[in-house]
């Protein structure tokens, strides 16, 4: 599964989970690991990643549209960035950490603004094919999973929201919904983790699955980017 085999030696994983989930350091350790045994590290995000999917990406966030509005200018900045960043490097044999991908706009899209899932898996199918190359997808999917009342207090006060954090706790409540129907659909791409746990917690439950996958070696040092941060 995953990513088209015939493409390369890279690795691509997404990282998904509600708003408040605490991706963001594990990622950060992730390629900080990634890149002391040897790899190169390409670290990225969706919607973003090329300079018209973060023109797009602010557009999303910030102004006023519809959900149809809304799938389309995440897949149309997913085209981009799969074409002209991830795809080439997974063809140079390149790990590639993604904040977020298709999976989001299952939950966000679908379970939270109600789009039916036949029409964002027909723009999945088109999207993510590339000429001669087939199908593409993440590898391995880690979703933080975390309950949305947790996760919204999580959020509280953090900074200014956007319009997805802005969105009350029952529009969570849906997005998580989301994911658990594309984890259950995907049992061997999509893996949970307890985001509920400390942070070390969480960062030994990582680096054991991407032990047990043979992607990383066991002596996988804490990063800095969780030592100095607390539990
Ligand atoms: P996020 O990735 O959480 O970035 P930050 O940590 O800087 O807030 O923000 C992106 C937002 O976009 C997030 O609320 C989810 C939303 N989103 C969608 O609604 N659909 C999508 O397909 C993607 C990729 C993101």
């Amino acid at each position: 599964m995953g990513h088209n085999a015939s493409m390369s030696k890279g690795i691509f994983i997404s990282f998904e989970g509600i708003d408040g989930a605490g991706k963001s350091t594990h990622i950060q350790g992730l390629a900080e690991a990634f890149t002391q045994q040897g790899r190169t590290v390409t670290l990225t995000r969706e919607p973003g990643g090329t300079q018209l999917a973060e023109a797009l990406r602010e557009m999303l966030l910030h102004q006023p549209m519809d959900a149809w509005s809304e799938a389309l200018l995440v897949f149309a900045a997913r085209r981009d960035h799969l074409v002209k960043v991830i795809a080439p490097a997974l063809q140079r044999g390149e790990v590639v950490l993604c904040d977020r991908f298709t999976d989001a706009t299952h939950a966000y899209q679908g379970g939270g603004r109600g789009l039916p899932s036949q029409s964002l898996d027909a723009l999945e199918q088109g999207v993510q094919t590339l000429d001669g190359r087939g199908f593409l997808e993440p590898d391995l999917t880690l979703w933080f999973e975390l309950p949305p009342e947790v996760a919204a207090q999580r959020l509280t006060g953090a900074r200014l929201p956007d319009r997805f954090e802005a969105q009350p706790l029952a529009f969570f409540q849906a997005v998580h919904q989301g994911y658990e129907q594309r984890a259950q659909a995907a049992p061997q791409r999509i893996r949970r983790i307890d985001a509920s746990a400390s942070r070390h917690q969480v960062w030994q439950q990582i680096t054991r699955l991407l032990v047990q996958k043979g992607w990383l070696s066991i002596m996988v040092p804490v990063p800095a980017a969780l030592q100095i941060q607390s539990s």
